[in-house]
């Protein structure tokens, strides 16, 4: 029997999240075309893009996937998602993965996440809200252990949240946020919240406001360097699944986050069709919500696809439709995935657009590598880099050792002026302090 629909698919954005989801969806039986908004290189080799179509640009959005008469939108970045796409989408008949500017609340402001968290007695770390630099600064001068963090209410594109470790640092980056408004209107008012020790996990559901389907977890790394060391990124790498969280902690995720999370949304009275993706701290005490965030993960999503074994197509419209009580628990890969984030050089600082890339058909060559583009653009034949994360090489094994393996043999493969990446990914810190003394 042939596929039961056939249907377009547009995505929304122009990450490597993106081309993730683009190259999965293209897998489906259900789908016979995937278009991209605006896209990148590597979407471009899994359908069509529309390159000019700004994420932000809703009316022209709406058009684009009435003209293209699509069956699903999936919206990948939570820009469009605060700005109601999913709204306006919705209200012209569309179906779309992606949760209203309501539930994009959840990431689009760290006040209303905390409150809402509270209100729930869902587990997070203390905190406290500030709308005058002064007043942050008094609170800090009479911190009585460091390190602190400090973040910014708003969207700050991955900018936004500073780990302290002294009360001049924490004075400055306030100055920064407030005083100077280096992050813009997202630094109005400034959250200060306790520092929490543990081990940091990324979960991902789908849900439709009454069921969640549940991923497997992803560890992501977060800081530039090695070692976790240097500032914070939207992510230098990834592995999944994750074999230090037991099973007893994921029930406790379950039950004391998700579970509880699906509540609140239904009883503050927020429509919720889309991801939910709950960045959390594993303490000695149980699971702690860090943040959540209110579409995939990048480069989270790039393992998690890679490990997908399910159609996924099934998994997103039943989330549009509210039926996902009818999906069956999806299958996953066994093997691990590590994901190797390659970087122009600078980031997250000031760093070089425009440099010509070689090697990505070597590194895919090389056996269980994916290399999914991220900060590319295309100039004639050539593939340049276009932004800070430029490609995450994906490598599978039947371990972690094997799965770092494949990945970082991609990488050796692949060039530019000024690239480089983490060489610890699918490593604990703990991991690598035991090679170190050994
Ligand atoms: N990798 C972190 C994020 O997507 O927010």
């Amino acid at each position: 029997m042939g596929p039961l629909l056939s249907m377009k698919v547009l995505i929304i954005g122009n990450g490597g999240r993106e081309h993730a989801l683009a190259w999965k969806i293209s897998q489906s039986e259900m789908v016979d075309e995937v278009i991209s908004a605006p896209g990148n290189p590597g979407t471009a080799q899994c359908g069509r893009n529309l390159p000019d179509l700004k994420v932000e640009d809703s009316v022209g959005i709406v058009r684009a996937a009435k003209a293209e008469d699509v069956g699903l939108v999936v919206i990948g970045p939570e820009v469009p998602l605060c700005l109601g796409l999913a709204d306006k989408l919705r209200e012209a008949g569309i179906k779309v993965f992606g949760p209203g500017a309501a539930g994009a609340q959840l990431e689009g402001s760290k006040l209303f996440a905390k409150e809402l968290l509270d209100r729930h007695r869902i587990p997070t770390g203390g905190w406290r809200r500030f709308d005058r630099a002064g007043a942050a600064k008094d609170y800090l001068e009479n911190a009585e252990s460091w390190p602190m963090v400090v973040k910014a209410d708003g969207l700050a594109g991955g900018k936004g949240v500073f780990i302290v470790q002294s009360c001049e640092e924490a004075c400055s980056v306030v100055d920064q946020i407030m005083e100077e408004r280096q992050l813009g209107d997202a630094g109005v008012e400034i959250v200060v919240e306790d520092f929490l020790v543990g081990q940091e996990v990324s979960i991902h559901v789908m849900t439709d406001g009454e069921t969640i389907v549940l991923m497997d977890p992803v560890e992501d790394h977060k800081q530039v360097g090695d070692g976790d060391t240097g500032p914070n990124t939207g992510g230098m790498g990834v592995s999944s699944p994750v074999g230090w969280l037991s099973q007893r902690v994921m029930r406790q995720i379950e039950q004391r986050v998700l579970i509880p999370m699906l509540h609140a949304l239904r009883v503050e009275g927020i429509p919720y069709h889309g991801l939910l993706y709950a960045g959390l701290m594993i303490t000695e005490g149980g699971p702690q919500v860090l943040e959540f965030n209110c579409r995939f993960g990048d480069p989270e999503t790039q393992a998690i696809m890679r490990r997908f074994n399910s159609d996924i197509v099934p998994y997103l419209l039943a989330t549009a439709d509210g039926t996902l009580d009818k999906c069956e628990a999806p299958e996953w890969d066994s093997r691990q995935c590590v994901g190797v984030v390659m970087c122009a050089q600078g980031y997250p600082e000031q760093y070089r657009r425009g440099e010509p890339i070689l090697g990505i058909d070597s590194a895919e060559a090389v056996e269980d590598v994916i290399v999914f583009q991220a900060g590319t653009r295309h100039d004639g034949h050539e593939v340049l880099t276009d932004g800070g994360r430029v490609l995450a090489v994906t490598g599978m094994g039947k371990n972690v050792n094997d799965a770092r393996d494949a990945a970082y043999e991609g990488v050796k493969k692949i060039r530019w002026n000024g690239a480089f990446c983490r060489s610890d990914i699918g490593l604990r810190p703990k991991t690598l302090s035991a090679k170190a003394k050994a």
